[in-house]
């Protein structure tokens, strides 16, 4: 499903910010990558989704190799790929039903349609009476659950979650967790990015640890 074949990645910098990783997440598995600040962690989640080419190596996902892949594919595979990013942010000045249907608009899907995945999805989440809010409007916690539902709206093969916990309390940072979990049980592969260790306390999930960009 992601297979990566020593992956260096480098930015013109002294240091790398990936250093020969090699990795296989099969299909179905949730895995937690983690790692102090400046580790790779949301380097190696970009390369995984394409938003950034490996400098020497290969990525596979979904059997396309990333580095070889052209523009049609690439847009093809990266609807199968939800994403929680820290630098890609809900629009303020939409709604959040406005915010969820975004990427199926993109996509052709018909507006009945629209209507119906986007109604699912936010009930799934418990948020269904928020649908008419803007982002401003929501708690930090209701935020990222509006983040989470435009990355699962269509159905993806693949969930990335970069620091999905981020600024979120106790409470909110295991009821995010659970969330994934659930979404995981459906069948998606989910890939977690990580510093916070107790997010990792008494996880059975296997943990992608990296140091200065090496995986440890
Ligand atoms: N677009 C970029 N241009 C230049 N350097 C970059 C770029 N993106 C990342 N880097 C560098 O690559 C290294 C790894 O960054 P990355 O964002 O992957 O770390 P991280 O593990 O996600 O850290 P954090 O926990 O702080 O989010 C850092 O040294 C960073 O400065
Ligand atoms: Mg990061």
């Amino acid at each position: 499903m992601i297979r990566l074949f020593h992956v260096y990645k480098s930015f013109g910098s002294k240091n790398p910010a990936l250093i020969d990783i090699s990795l296989t997440v099969p299909k179905g598995e949730f895995v937690f990558v983690t790692g102090p600040s400046g580790a790779g962690k949301t380097t190696l989640l970009k390369i995984i989704f394409c938003a950034e080419k490996p400098t020497s190596g290969h990525a596979l996902v979904d059997g396309r190799n990333l580095t070889r892949i052209k523009d049609g594919e690439l847009s093809s595979l990266r609807r199968r790929i939800g994403v929680v990013f820290q630098d890609f942010k809900l629009l303020p000045r939409r709604t959040v039903f406005e915010n969820v249907a975004l990427s199926l608009e993109v996509m052709g899907v018909p507006p009945s349609r629209i209507r119906k995945k986007v109604h699912q999805t936010l009930r799934y989440l418990g948020l269904a009476d928020k649908e008419g809010y803007y982002p401003p409007q929501l708690s930090g916690g209701e935020q990222q659950r509006i983040a989470i539902a435009r990355a699962i709206v269509n159905n993806p093969l693949i969930l990335l979650a970069d620091e999905p916990t981020g600024n979120l309390d106790y409470d909110l940072t295991m009821e995010i967790m659970a969330l994934l979990k659930e979404i995981h049980t459906r069948g998606t592969t989910v890939v977690v990015a990580t510093h916070s260790q107790e997010l990792l306390k008494g996880t059975r999930r296997r943990i992608i640890a990296l140091h200065k960009g090496r995986m440890v």
